[in-house]
């Protein structure tokens, strides 16, 4: 349906029917105040809007709705604000990873059940945003994200502070008793201190940052702060924007095309993003027929320098990378490695959108002669005991320890793990390779970003502040450290990690993108057909439908049902 001209608006579908409906459905407009002239000859605008108390990420985001509908009605549309689910990543348990797919369930039917014409969506914590697009991308009628913003950066006593990469450094330093439990106190109140999502270069700003190179954004809303007026004006020009998309019929599908992941995944790359990201790319790539595997991740990694100088793998802060020229500046630089003529929802094409960019700090947005480092963030290992694929961001890691070998020190599940990490009586020396299983989309359940393990107290003490850990859970996009995350087959589904034995060599070779159980082929496959599977954690409800349809992390983890018919 072309969106020119009254009757050709989706929304018109609603309302020009001759049975009572129409009739109803404008009597329920009048009930909330709106006369005809509101809407008639208008396209209606949904803001889905993800804003929750529960979600101090986005609990400001009532206020951007407002701004989006100024904008909606200085272009001549009619704006309608609606919920969707919210996903908190502090308070909802066992982990909002459980329930993405439900959230973007949730965006899609309430889109398509609805007389919309267009949508603007309201996101900003880490899952909120990807299950936003996915929700669109499946509904494909046209579509702009907003996010809320970063928060403002975090500072004690006079030290700049990342949330919450700071909140991890300084819980080993807690536990290493090299602050006190008043310094943890006091901290507490230092670090998220203003509206927006944690403002490192953690899930949330890579998925604002991909939004924007993807061309589902408006320039600049990866990193303009939520609390500067900038925001809300970005707000206030989607609104308008979205009415001329929809005059225009750019769809996501449009949008969503080969190129724009090519260029959103370089983006990923040259940012330090998290490793979540890649999931959430797979995932959303799904939804338009497009099959993304981990080898285009790989291969576009070595090829993709490391420009940003951002925690956790660097030193700023997204609040500095506004400043210093925000998303279009990193792309203006990296432009030579990009698809230019991608079209995105300015109208017009990322270069075009480029034209008038400009960095404003050359330590913090690197130029492609003088990189952090010549290959991307994230590396895809394969090997005996990754089959399908694992994940490692090196630049947050140590350099000594991307090729290393060392002995296991299992634990069998995230309990087990809590139970005796800080046992004096563990078997550990820093050489060895933690591994913890049983944390993967179905034995987590739902994959928690419990990849970060702990190091052992005792070894804390002597100062050590970094070890391999692996395992098939995810990693906060906002942590740091030698963390191989998404072993995949996961070791619920009886892949390799579920044969490691305590004891057994482990060999890291990150140059060589290699991760290998170094145990006879013919044992591994003993040990794993003695393998019991565990049982499921869900009989009925939600839970139980997910452990159905998930797949596995190397397919982004969407249920297969939701995958575009066809890919
Ligand atoms: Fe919401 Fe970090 S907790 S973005
Ligand atoms: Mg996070």
């Amino acid at each position: 349906m072309s969106g020119n001209g009254n009757g050709a608006y989706r929304s018109r579908a609603w309302f020009d029917t001759p049975e009572l409906y129409g009739w109803l459905r404008r009597a329920a407009f009048k009930a909330e105040g709106f006369g005809e002239t509101a809407y008639e000859g208008r396209p209606i605008i949904g803001i889905c809007n993800s804003w929750s108390e529960l979600t101090h990420c986005n609990a400001h985001l009532r206020q951007v709705a407002e701004s989006v509908k100024r904008g909606v009605w200085q272009a001549g549309g009619f704006p309608l604000e609606f919920p969707v689910m919210s996903l908190g990543e502090y308070n909802m348990r066992p982990t909002t990873m459980l329930f993405r797919n439900l959230m973007s369930m949730d965006v899609e039917e309430s889109i398509t059940a609805n007389p919309l014409d267009g949508v603007v969506l309201l996101g900003g914590c880490d899952k909120t945003t990807p299950a936003l697009l996915m929700g669109a991308a499946s509904s494909d009628i046209p579509a702009i994200l907003v996010t809320g913003g970063p928060q403002l950066k975090g500072n004690w006593r006079g030290e700049e502070l990342g949330s919450c990469t700071d909140c991890r450094r300084y819980q080993t330093e807690l536990r290493a008793e090299r602050i006190t439990e008043e310094d943890w106190a006091e901290l507490q109140n230092c670090i998220v201190r203003s509206p927006g999502h944690c403002m490192v270069m953690g899930t949330a700003s890579s998925m604002a940052a991909i939004g924007e190179a993807l061309g589902m954004a408006l320039p600049h809303n990866a990193a303009i702060p939520a609390v500067d007026s900038r925001r809300q004006q970005l707000a206030e020009a989607s609104g308008r924007q979205i009415v001329q998309l929809v005059a225009d019929q750019v769809r996501p599908s449009h949008i969503l095309t080969p190129q724009a992941f090519d260029n959103a995944i370089r983006t990923l790359h040259a940012i330090g993003g998290s490793t979540n990201a890649i999931i959430h790319l797979m995932a959303l790539a799904g939804r338009v027929g497009i099959d993304l595997d981990l080898g285009r991740f790989d291969d576009l990694s070595r090829t993709t320098p490391f420009l940003l100088d951002l925690k956790p793998s660097g030193r700023f802060l997204m609040e500095d990378f506004y400043y210093a020229g925000g998303l279009p500046a990193l792309l203006k630089t990296m432009a030579p490695l990009l698809s230019l003529d991608a079209l995105t929802v300015t109208g017009q094409s990322l270069g075009a959108n480029l034209d008038t960019a400009q960095c404003y700090n050359s330590d913090l947005i690197r130029s492609l002669d003088a990189p952090l480092h010549d290959e991307g963030g994230l590396a895809v290992l394969h090997g005996s005991l990754v089959p399908g694929g694992a994940l490692i961001k090196q630049t947050a890691a140590s350099p000594e320890l991307l090729t290393h070998r060392g002995r296991a020190v299992v634990f069998e599940d995230h309990d087990d793990m809590e139970q005796r990490i800080d046992d004096p009586n563990l078997d550990v020396n820093p050489e060895d390779v933690l591994i913890m299983r049983n944390a993967g989309p179905l034995g987590g359940p739902g994959m928690p970003e419990w990849g970060f393990l702990p190091l052992p107290k005792k070894l804390l003490q002597q100062g050590v502040r970094d070890m391999v850990r692996i395992s098939d859970a995810r990693m906060s996009g906002t942590a740091f450290g030698t963390v191989v995350v998404h072993a995949t087959p996961e070791s619920a589904t009886g892949g390799p990690l579920a044969a490691v034995q305590n004891g057994d060599m482990i060999e890291l070779d990150v140059p060589g993108r290699r991760l290998d159980l170094l145990v006879e082929p013919q044992e591994i496959a003993r040990r794993l057909a003695e393998y019991s599977h565990p049982a499921p954690h869900y009989r009925r409800g939600y839970g139980w439908l997910f452990a159905q349809h998930v797949l596995q992390a190397d397919q982004g983890c969407d249920f297969d049902f939701l995958r575009k018919v066809g890919a």
